[in-house]
Order: C-alpha cells, then structure tokens, then sequence
C-alpha cells in the first residue's frame, strides 16, 4: 500500500497533463494519419451509414472490405465504390452467428489477409414498449449491436497486437449515453457498446498498445432505413435528422485523427453528460417526452 502512495505524484501529474492536453487539442487538432493501402473492414456496409463510410474510406486510399447480410445492398454498395476507382472486397454474412463470422474471416484471411480497421457498424434498432418486445427482437438486438462485436473484434485483435498497430471503430449512439422510452433494448445494447469501447481502451493503453487506437461514435438520428423503417414517414421531420454522409465523414475523420469519443454533432456528448449530472430526473423525463412528440410522434407500431 505504500508502494502504491508513492505514484501518487505520477497520477497527479497525468491528470493534469491531461487536462493541459485536451485544451491544446481544442486550439490545434491531432493531425489526420494517412489510411491508404490499409484494409478497413466494414459491416453493416450496404445501409445508410455504412454506405457513405464505405464510400470515404475508400477515398482515404483504404482497401474495403465491405460486409452485410443484404446480398442487393452490398452490389450497390461495391458498384458505388469501383465507379470511384477504389479496391473493394465483398461477403454476404449475417453476423449475429458466431459459425457464419468464423467462416468469414477463414475466407477473408486467404482473400485479403491483415485487417488494419474494424468498422463495428451494423445495427438494428426496434421501437417499442419493453412489454412489446418479443424474445427474438431483444436477441437480434443484443446479438447484432454488441455480442457480435466482441467476435469480430477477436479475429483481427491478434494480428493488430503482433503489428503493434490498428484501429477498432465503434459505431454506438446517443442512445448509449442517455435513456430512452420505447428503446430500452437499443439503448441497453449500446450503452453496451459505449462500455466496450471504454473497456478495451483502457485494456490496450495498459498493455502497452498505443498504437491500436478506439473510436466511438455517438451520433443523434440520422436519416437512414434504421430510422424509416420504424418511424411513420409523415410523421418526422427530415430536416431533424443528420445526413448519413455527414456522419460518415466524422466517423471517416475521428478514426483518421485517432479521437476515442466523438458525438455528433460535437457538442451534445459534454450537453448530455452535464444534465444527466445536474438535470433532475423528472425533468429529462420531461425532455424526453418533448424530443418524442416534436421529433418522432408516432413510431410505425403505434
Ligand atoms: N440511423 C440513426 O439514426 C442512427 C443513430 C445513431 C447510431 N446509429 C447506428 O449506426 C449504425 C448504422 O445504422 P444505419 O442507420 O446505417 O442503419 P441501416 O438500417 O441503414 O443499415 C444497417 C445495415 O446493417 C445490415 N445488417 C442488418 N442485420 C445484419 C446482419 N445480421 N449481418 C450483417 N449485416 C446486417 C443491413 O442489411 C443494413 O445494410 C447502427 O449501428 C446504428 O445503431 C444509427
């Protein structure tokens, strides 16, 4: 216990050169990192957002390997992408099984090799009263937007290590900062992913592993099929919601910048954290019954 008062100072001293760091940050942002010729592997690749990532990633000068369970989408998704002049591979996989990921990296290890990026992007998101959740969609939702993470992240970690270099990319939500009615398993599953992505920071920085970086992404709606597919069409505002382009160039720029935790939009992750801290509880609940009837009245369910 002793020993330990000891490296007291050293904490101090870390804090506070942290703190002096992420000011300087604020002033003169980390440089981008170049990502061409690298292998960035995407699921999810043929909705919204893994679309434009796909897209910008391969803009980066990123090999893409580009995955999703919707055969039609990831044509469309590969098309887009060799029209622009980029190096794209494709696998149809439904990744919420565990026998269908092993198969898939077995392939992806003759036809590619090295992943150097893991695009965690893939997502379901069900709207609807906890008591209406059925047994399968609260699995889906947990299989799909965390537990399959952990495999993914498994089969490219090792050669990450051996490299001493990579990059995993989290795409979680704010639902995974803040609760919210009628997403209880959503946001469950993605405070979840934002515990991961904690998690495994802290477990590589102490391992020594500075050179694997962490990226979560925390954005708001976002105008995709995840969105219209559960939300009455009439009923929502487009202009609300943010542009799945726009949020592939933040994700594209986080990773290039190293950054662990970025909202989108910037600011709402500090706006968050400060009222879950000083906001009493009826109050958010009030907030969240006004974002629901000014943003999204009526869910498809309903
Ligand atoms: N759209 C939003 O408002 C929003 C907001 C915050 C976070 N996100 C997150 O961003 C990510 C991407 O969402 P999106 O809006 O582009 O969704 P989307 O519905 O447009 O796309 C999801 C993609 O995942 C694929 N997919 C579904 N099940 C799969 C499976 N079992 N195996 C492989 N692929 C599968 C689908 O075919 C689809 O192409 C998700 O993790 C989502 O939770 C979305």
């Amino acid at each position: 216990m002793f020993g330990k008062i000891t490296e007291v100072p050293m904490v101090l001293a870390t804090l506070i050169f942290s703190y002096f760091e992420v000011l300087y940050r604020m002033i003169v942002p980390r440089p981008r990192k170049s990502i061409a010729g690298q292998v960035a592997l995407i699921t999810g690749a043929g909705g919204g957002i893994g679309f434009q990532e796909s897209l910008q990633f391969a803009a980066e000068g990123a090999k893409v390997i580009l995955v999703d369970v919707n055969k039609k989408l990831l044509n469309k998704v590969v098309t887009a992408v060799e029209e622009k002049g980029g190096t794209v591979y494709s696998y149809v996989c439904d990744i919420t099984s565990k026998s269908e990921v092993d198969l898939l990296f077995e392939k992806i290890w003759e036809d590619v090799g090295q992943v150097d990026i893991l695009v965690n992007n893939a997502g379901v998101m069900p709207v609807r009263k906890i008591s209406d959740l059925s047994q399968r969609e609260i699995e889906l939702t947990f299989h799909l937007n965390i537990i399959c993470h952990f495999w993914l992240i498994q089969h490219v970690l090792p050669g990450m290590k051996k490299r001493r270099s990579g990059h995993i990319v989290e795409i979680a939500s704010m639902a995974g900062v803040v609760g919210k009615s009628m997403l209880t398993d959503y946001c469950s599953s993605k405070f979840a992913v934002v515990g991961l992505s904690e998690s495994l920071k802290h477990e590589l920085q102490l391992e020594k592993f500075t050179d694997i970086h962490v990226t979560c992404i925390c954005p708001m709606f976002v105008d995709t099929h995840l969105i219209s597919n559960v939300l009455d069409h009439s009923n929502y505002k487009t202009d609300v919601l943010l542009t799945p382009e726009h949020v592939a160039s933040v994700i594209v720029d986080a990773t290039l910048r190293n950054k662990f935790m970025v909202s989108i939009p910037g600011y709402l992750l500090s706006l968050v954290y400060f009222l879950k801290l000083y906001i009493p509880m009826r109050a958010l609940i009030k907030l969240d019954e006004f974002m629901r009837e000014g943003f999204f009245p009526k869910t498809k369910a309903e």
